[in-house]
């Protein structure tokens, strides 16, 4: 049946590549990823992590050199974690000057000074010896208020080594209140906080466990990190965080959690980032690896559908390797 009169035609629009990149509503830019990294003490090769392939555990000088070809490609920034060879009930080695993300801090900011943002997660779960994100009571439950002076001292000892923006991770109440109270006292006004505010007690973590060597030696996450069915919940912890001084808030998972994303983005009015992380990651790898899944195509649908729903700033494993294909199209 021909029609009578003209007819809506989507798919005039869509008909070449020219026109469709020309009314693309998103676009991702590498100046909007952000590269995860780990650096560990005591290694003297790069070490693989397995459940994520592609990845791994950094010398000091792997990493000098993994920050520069990021750097290199644009990425907008990288955010930095620590894996001492020595852990123990405080996790000490977290604000000691001499540890290991204190010193890759100055590597990093003596190579790239202000080319790229270099933040670091803050948290002690990769530091203490029982893998938990807090101090333990003698019960063995975390005690929020002593983990707060810890995190305080941590975010000195980061900004002492030039970290421009802290990511505070543990989701203790107060700690973004607590981390900007040290930071200005200690003359660092200037210094970021991009709070982890949504974070979830999720699976998606399984793998990053590997890579930072911070799976908890007994209990999980569930009594800090936010339970999955909550949403509003989500939009509660967003705003205790912007009313305590955080510059930037982040949701995390991302994948699994668009809808949180785009509630947040539509609710505040500091940039949003999203952490697409190591099980996203390890999901799409581990399906290409087998032949199941166009591993490119799989990775930029991944990482456009985040921006999609609202967020600024992308987290990635892929930052390098995305922000190239970007820089080609
Ligand atoms: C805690 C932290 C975790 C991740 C980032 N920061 C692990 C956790 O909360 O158990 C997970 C990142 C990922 O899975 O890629 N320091």
């Amino acid at each position: 049946m021909s029609a009578q009169f003209p007819v809506a035609r989507p798919r005039r629009l869509r008909r070449t590549p020219a026109l469709r990149r020309l009314v693309a509503e998103h676009r991702l830019s590498p100046a909007d990823l952000v590269l995860p990294m780990f650096v560990k003490e005591g290694i003297a090769e790069p070490q693989p992590v397995p459940s994520m392939p592609g990845v791994v555990q950094h010398t000091r000088d792997s990493l000098r050199k993994a920050a520069h070809e990021a750097a290199e490609a644009g990425v907008g920034g990288l955010m930095l974690f620590g894996v001492p060879a020595v852990k123990d009930g405080t996790g000490s080695a977290a604000d000691d000057p001499a540890g290991i993300v204190q010193l890759a801090l100055r590597d990093l900011t003596s190579d790239l000074g202000d080319a790229v943002v270099i933040m670091t997660d803050l948290c002690l779960d990769e530091y203490t010896d029982h893998g938990h994100c807090g101090l333990l009571t003698p019960a063995g439950e975390i005690d929020n208020d002593a983990t707060l002076e810890r995190y305080a001292s941590i975010a000195v000892a980061q900004a002492d080594a030039g970290a421009a923006v802290v990511a505070p991770s543990g989701m203790m109440d107060g700690q973004v209140g607590a981390i900007r109270s040290a930071l200005d006292a200690a003359g660092y006004r200037d210094v970021a906080i991009l709070a982890y505010s949504a974070k979830y007690a999720s699976a998606f973590y399984g793998p990053f466990r590997d890579a930072a060597e911070c799976a908890p030696r007994f209990g999980d996450r569930s009594s800090h990190q936010q339970d999955p069915p909550n949403a509003e919940e989500a939009l509660r912890e967003v705003l205790l965080d912007l009313d305590e001084g955080a510059d930037m808030v982040m949701v995390k998972p991302a994948g699994p959690y668009l809808d949180i994303v785009r509630r947040v983005r539509d609710e505040v009015r500091v940039p949003v980032a999203a952490y697409q992380v190591s099980g996203e990651y390890a999901m799409i790898e581990a399906a290409a690896e087998k032949g199941w899944l166009d591993r490119e195509r799989t990775i930029d649908e991944s990482l456009t559908s985040i921006r999609r729903a609202g967020a600024d700033i992308v987290l990635t494993y892929w930052a390098t390797e995305a922000a190239r294909r970007l820089r080609r199209r």
